[in-house]
This record gives C-alpha cells, sequence and structure tokens, in this order.
C-alpha cells in the first residue's frame, strides 16, 4: 500500500500568538519543525477575517519549506490573488463563514458548479494542484471531477463528532460512507485526501483506506504538544498511521 502522507496545518500556532497580538509562538518556526519531524506537508488556511494566519506568514511559509505548502481558502477574488501570487504547491478551496469556529462542513459545488470551474482554472493554470474541501456525498464529489479538480479531501468532522459523542452507530455509518465515497473518487482520477478533526484515536481507520493518500491535520497535535512537544506529538500521529496502514 503506498505510504499516507501527513500534513501538518498550524493555524492554531498563530491562533495562540494573536490571543496576545505580539510575534510569539510562531507559525513558520512550528512548520519548520514539523518539517524536521516528518511532516509531508504544512496547510495554513488564510481566513478572510485573518483571525490565525496572516498574509506575512504565507510570504514566510513559502520562503521557509522545502515540503509542499497546502493552501487553504475560500473561493473569493482576493483569495484568488494572493494564491496566484504565491503559486504554492496546492491549494485547498473551503467554506467559511465568520461566524464559525471552525470549518464546519463541506464545500456545496454541486449548486456553484460553474462559477467554481472558473474560479479555479486559473490556479489551476498556475501549477497550482486544486484541492476542493467536501462532504462524503457523491453529487459533491462528481460535480468536485466535473469542475475539474484534481484532489478531493473528505471532511471527517461527522465521524469524528460521532465519535467523541460515543455514538458509534453513527460514527460505523460515516467510517462506511467516507470508504465508499473515497472509492468513488478515485474511480473517477481524483486523488483522495481527508481531515479535520482527526486525533489519535480516530486517525487509524481512515488511514487504513488505500485510496485515501494524504491526511491534514491540526487542531489536535498542536493541543497535544503542549503535553508531549511538537515533534513527539507528530511522530505519534505518524507511528499510528504507519501502522494502520500496514
Ligand atoms: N483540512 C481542512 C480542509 C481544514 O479546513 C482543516 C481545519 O482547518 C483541517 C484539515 C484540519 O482540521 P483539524 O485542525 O481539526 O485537525
Amino acid at each position: 500500500m503506498s505510504k499516507l502522507r501527513l500534513g501538518v496545518n498550524i493555524d492554531h500556532v498563530a491562533t495562540v500568538r494573536n490571543a496576545r497580538g505580539g510575534d510569539t509562538p510562531d507559525p513558520v518556526r512550528a512548520a519548520v519543525m514539523a518539517q524536521e519531524a516528518g511532516a509531508d506537508g504544512i496547510t495554513a488556511h488564510l481566513r478572510e477575517d485573518r483571525r490565525h494566519i496572516g498574509d506575512a506568514d504565507i510570504d514566510a511559509l513559502m520562503d521557509a519549506l522545502v515540503i509542499p505548502l497546502n493552501f487553504e481558502m475560500a473561493a473569493t477574488a482576493e483569495m484568488q490573488k494572493i494564491a496566484l501570487r504565491h503559486k504554492p504547491h496546492a491549494v485547498c478551496i473551503v467554506p467559511e463563514k465568520r461566524e464559525e469556529r471552525t470549518t464546519e462542513g463541506g464545500l456545496e459545488v454541486a449548486r456553484e458548479e460553474n462559477q467554481l470551474a472558473h474560479f479555479i482554472a486559473p490556479l489551476r493554470d498556475a501549477g497550482c494542484r486544486v484541492s476542493i474541501f467536501i462532504a462524503a456525498d457523491q453529487r459533491q464529489i462528481e460535480a468536485a471531477h466535473r469542475i475539474g479538480a484534481q484532489i478531493i479531501e473528505l471532511h471527517t468532522g461527522a465521524y469524528c463528532d460521532a465519535h467523541a459523542r460515543g455514538d458509534f452507530a453513527t460514527r460505523d455509518v460515516e467510517i462506511e460512507k467516507m470508504h465508499d465515497m473515497a472509492a468513488l473518487a478515485l474511480s473517477l482520477g481524483l486523488e483522495v485526501h481527508a481531515g479535520h478533526g482527526l486525533t489519535y484515536d480516530t486517525v487509524k481507520p481512515i488511514a487504513t483506506f488505500p485510496e485515501i493518500m494524504e491526511l491534514n491535520i491540526g487542531h489536535f497535535l498542536i493541543g497535544e504538544s503542549i503535553f508531549r512537544g511538537l515533534q513527539p506529538a507528530i511522530a505519534e500521529m505518524r507511528r499510528l498511521m504507519d501502522e494502520a496502514r500496514l
């Protein structure tokens, strides 16, 4: 089975920094440490309200990283301009609501097909790999394929939430849905990633699916790094992913 890539999302290092408005902790330093700890990529979400990652962080990440940057962004003209200036390895298009605490659901691709196809075309032309963050839903996956995305990232939030509240019946339905939809996406020629809310307890079932090439994990790892340090926290996630893959 192919190796499962780990993308480390460093947004919440910036959340802590911004709580005091200073320079520390530096998310770019965290990204470089994650790179040294074996992360295969770094994910950063530049939100419209700049609540965590800022424009200068993206500039610095582009300069500092050897591993690919997955630039998460909403489908807005402002973000498209920033992405085209930097030309990161990948852009992941996510839905964004000001009032949400985190990215709550997947992108509604099926209803916005024409606009999204036009939106991602210049990004693809500039050489960025375009990923669309969506729910494990056949309509959305087929629409993502039609608009020309190369990658889909499946939103694992519903699965992780069901696990956290002990609703194991729902959790198992979500796992099965994710596997079926990952297989559908792969059959359409899409590369499949997954993420959101994954922890040491929830990563393994997802990591076993051979259709999935990459997991993007942030909040849990940054939280866990308070207790064991960033690099050991990442190393443990890596170990669990590799173990599941065997
Ligand atoms: N993937 C995408 C597209 C996301 O928006 C997020 C959250 O920013 C993640 C992965 C990581 O989620 P978490 O921080 O819950 O691990």
